[in-house]
């Protein structure tokens, strides 16, 4: 008996597997997609791509004609759909076997195959299928006429319809309306008539078998990730549908579902699409022009080293034309030094100064307008001067990626804070998207569809002179000049709308000709800075970054080949426990004299000093002190970041608190004071960093320890000694014969 039992079985699995393969076979064959669109959108482009992948058949209805079927936003509309569809549906109206579905195409992607719906499809047992969703549009007054459901979407979605070829011309042969009459309503009258709902064997797709409408729906669905392919699942019902419509204010769901889903993006392959229609750059005969438009919107640290890495991008500068907006008069000092030195470098360099008052807005307008009035102008390349760009290759990058628009990913350090959102709030402002940490952190790589981006992004010249040919993006009622150009840009035909439409009643009938703007995490580009707390009433400002920018901070004042003390150990011990080693950069010695020259108030070496406690010093140097210049906080931190490692290399075991009292900086000079007799210091251990270069700055100098008859008379510009401070290590300042000497000096732990 168990033996029988299993032959049956086997059979029956053969017979059955002989038949499903047959029946698909067969009805493969049988499903026609029909879709109006009068241009090709990057939505159209998106559905074509998944279309073809699937390798559905699909007639394009309408392409190239003007699109009439009515106006923005709330108003009703797409009467042109259907008239399209009815005089397509006339040469098909006898074919009984072809099943039809007709479908969006902007807002629409497929997440499986025409066999899945053409199974799904039989198994519904009805003619004519229509999608549905849980919000009634456009007339609510027809929620009675509903027959009722158990459990399931109630009232019908024009937005996706599958019938039989007869049946679908029974049904939209009966339009005798205009192209601005409203589509939804007229198959919502047939439906809710019951005789043609019997005749026509109409019923709605309750349970998104087939569609899944997003809008009302967005909680109801979630990415399942498969080996291959990326579906949409629907949670309430547990089913999989295999058409996606972002209908009324759904596109940017859509836009982040279609970043995965059919085989975008998943965990085994990564991002599928992120090399097709790449531009190669090598081989082009020329490099194509771009119009570099530089913000500078409020005080920015390290904006020379911005300029910097702008010059240093790998690209053929004769190609670049700089538009730089500068608001701030503290920044003029920095544009016209790097002017003086580089403007020749450039094709051309504009600058709009503060004197302009430009708003912000404003000036990004005109930047843009820079490339979009020029024909050759291929490209145009936004960037704030907060960014930071570490990626020399970046301009190329985004390039040969060949999007309309599209931005490299950049982070503050250490943050999640970055210049794109994943997901918008319904009143438009950052929502986090579910993947946001992911792409943020790099561990989800490719080029990501996403609703809004700022602070640096690449846009193709021809978008600006088609679909972005209207002026004036960034300004839009009191948005932010970015959030105004991203909603500009996603909403192209709709943003003269009064209100914003709320997600109940909002059913965008026009096509969305939406440009997708992209974000690419695929390369490590570089970080945002912060502007915030950047006090620029110090004459150095960018040396009181070490709190709110470190990284930015490490780059310009620490000495290259401070790290090289750790992993080769660069150091010296010239004199018995006087350890030497570089610390400083040129830039950090230059700016810290600079600041106390600015200061000014040099204390003359006298013994009575009102700065320290007891008010007398008996071994009294010609001095200023970090407190003195409002730098002790930020020394100390120094001396906790970049001392306090070397102190536990060179004294093993001891541990500095990196607690200070007296940190200041010396200056030596034959007229004033020119050397120090010796003397022990109130330290452990002190520093000693030179801050200028002997010969070039001045002659004599250096430092004699007496207990081991050592002298050390060649500092070294950014170099620090390290000693020991009351016992053993009694020394002297040798004598500066002439010009300047300076030096930054602490006593730790006292
Ligand atoms: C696509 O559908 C059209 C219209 O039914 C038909 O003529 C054509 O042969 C189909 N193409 C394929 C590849 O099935
Ligand atoms: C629709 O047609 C199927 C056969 O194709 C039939 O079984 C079903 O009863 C019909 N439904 C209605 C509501 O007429
Ligand atoms: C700059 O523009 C703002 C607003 O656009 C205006 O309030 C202000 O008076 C202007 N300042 C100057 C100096 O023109
Ligand atoms: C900015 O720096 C100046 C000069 O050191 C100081 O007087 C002022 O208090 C600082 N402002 C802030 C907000 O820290
Ligand atoms: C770092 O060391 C190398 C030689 O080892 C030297 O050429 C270079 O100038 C040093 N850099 C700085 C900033 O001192
Ligand atoms: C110290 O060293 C110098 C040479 O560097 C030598 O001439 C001198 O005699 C030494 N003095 C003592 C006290 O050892
Ligand atoms: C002192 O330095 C100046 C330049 O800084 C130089 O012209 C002069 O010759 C130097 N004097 C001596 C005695 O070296």
């Amino acid at each position: 008996l168990y033996l029988k039992y299993i032959k049956i079985s086997l059979l029956y699995g053969l017979f059955f597997l002989h038949n499903l393969y047959l029946w698909q076979y067969i009805i493969a064959k049988k499903l026609l997609v029909l879709t109006v669109a009068t241009e090709e959108t990057d939505g159209f482009l998106r559905f074509m791509q998944a279309a073809n992948y699937f390798n559905y058949n699909v007639t394009v209805l309408g392409m190239g004609e003007a699109w009439k079927g009515g106006d923005v936003g709330r108003s009703i509309g797409g009467g042109q759909k259907i008239r399209l569809l009815k005089e397509a549906m006339e040469a098909l109206a006898d074919q009984e076997d072809l099943v039809v579905l007709s479908v969006d195409s902007y807002d629409l992607i497929f997440a499986g195959g025409p066999e899945e719906i053409l199974r799904k499809f039989q198994q519904e047992n009805h003619k004519v299928l229509f999608a549905a969703e849980g919000l009634i549009w456009p007339d609510k007054q027809l929620a009675d006429k509903y027959p009722s459901v158990r459990s399931g979407k109630r009232y019908l979605n024009s937005g996706g319809i599958i019938g039989y070829a007869p049946y679908i011309n029974k049904l939209v042969s009966q339009w005798n309306l205009h192209d601005n009459d409203d589509d939804q309503l007229f198959y919502t009258k047939i439906y809710l008539d019951p005789l043609q709902r019997e005749t026509l064997n109409m019923t709605l797709d309750h349970k998104c078998q087939i569609f899944q409408n997003l809008n009302g729906a967005v909680d109801e669905v979630l990415l399942k990730f498969g080996t291959d392919r990326v579906r949409v699942r629907n949670t309430v019902y547990d089913t999989l549908p295999v058409v996606v419509h972002g209908n009324g204010n759904t596109k940017m769901y859509l836009n982040y579902l279609a970043n995965y889903v059919p085989n975008a993006w998943n965990y085994e392959h990564g991002c599928s699409h992120c090399d097709d229609n790449v531009v190669d750059l090598s081989q082009l005969k020329e490099f194509p022009n771009v119009v570099v438009g530089v913000f500078i919107e409020q005080p920015t640290p390290f904006l020379p080293e911005f300029f910097q890495r702008l010059l240093t991008l790998d690209y053929p500068k004769d190609k670049l034309r700089l538009f730089v907006h500068n608001s701030e008069v503290y920044h003029e000092k920095h544009i016209q030094a790097f002017w003086e030195e580089n403007r020749d470098v450039f094709n051309s360099f504009m600058v709009v100064g503060p004197e302009e008052n430009l708003s912000q807005g404003e000036a990004r307008n005109m930047g843009m307008d820079v490339c979009r009035k020029d024909a050759t102008c291929e490209y145009y390349f936004s960037i704030d001067s907060d960014v930071m760009l570490n990626n020399r290759q970046t301009l190329k990058l985004l390039i040969e990626q060949n999007r309309k628009i599209i931005g490299p990913l950049v982070t503050r350090h250490g943050k999640l804070w970055s210049n794109f959102w994943g997901a918008l709030s319904l009143d438009g402002y950052y929502a986090r998207s579910e993947d946001y940490v992911d792409i943020v952190q790099r561990k989800r790589m490719g080029v990501w569809n996403i609703p809004y981006m700022a602070h640096v992004y690449l846009v193709k010249g021809s978008v600006l002179r088609n679909e972005l040919k209207e002026r004036k993006y960034f300004v839009l009622e009191k948005l932010d000049p970015d959030m105004a150009f991203c909603r500009n840009a996603r909403e192209l035909t709709s943003h003269r709308e009064k209100d914003s439409p709320s997600p109940e009643s909002f059913h965008m009938l026009k096509p969305p000709k939406g440009v997708f703007m992209y974000i690419t995490n695929r390369h490590d580009f570089g970080r945002l800075i912060s502007t915030a707390n950047y006090n620029i009433s110090h004459y150095n400002s960018d040396l009181w970054q070490i709190f709110e920018n470190p990284v930015d901070w490490k780059e310009k004042y620490i000495n290259q080949n401070y790290t090289r003390i750790f992993t080769e150990n660069y150091l010296e011990e010239p004199c018995p426990d006087v350890f030497w080693f570089p610390v400083l950069s040129e830039k950090a010695c230059d700016e810290l004299v600079e600041e106390m020259e600015h200061y000014g108030s040099w204390s003359g070496g006298k013994h009575e000093d009102k700065r320290i406690s007891g008010g007398y010093e008996t071994v009294p140097t010609d001095d200023i002190h970090m407190k003195q210049i409002g730098f002790d906080k930020e020394w100390l931190h120094f001396i906790r970041e970049f001392i306090s490692p070397v102190t536990l290399k060179v004294f093993s075991g001891y541990y500095t608190k990196g607690y200070a009292v007296m940190n200041f900086v010396v200056k030596y000079t034959p007229g004033r004071q020119a050397y120090l007799r010796p003397h022990h210091d109130s330290s452990t251990f002190t520093i000693n960093i030179a801050l200028n270069n002997k010969d070039t700055d001045f002659q004599g100098g250096g430092c004699r320890f007496h207990r081991y008859n050592c002298s050390i008379e060649s500092p070294r510009k950014g170099w620090s000694f390290m000693h020991p401070g009351r016992l053993t290590h009694l020394h002297e300042g040798l004598p500066t014969t002439n010009g300047t000497r300076y030096i930054a000096v602490s006593f730790i732990d006292p």
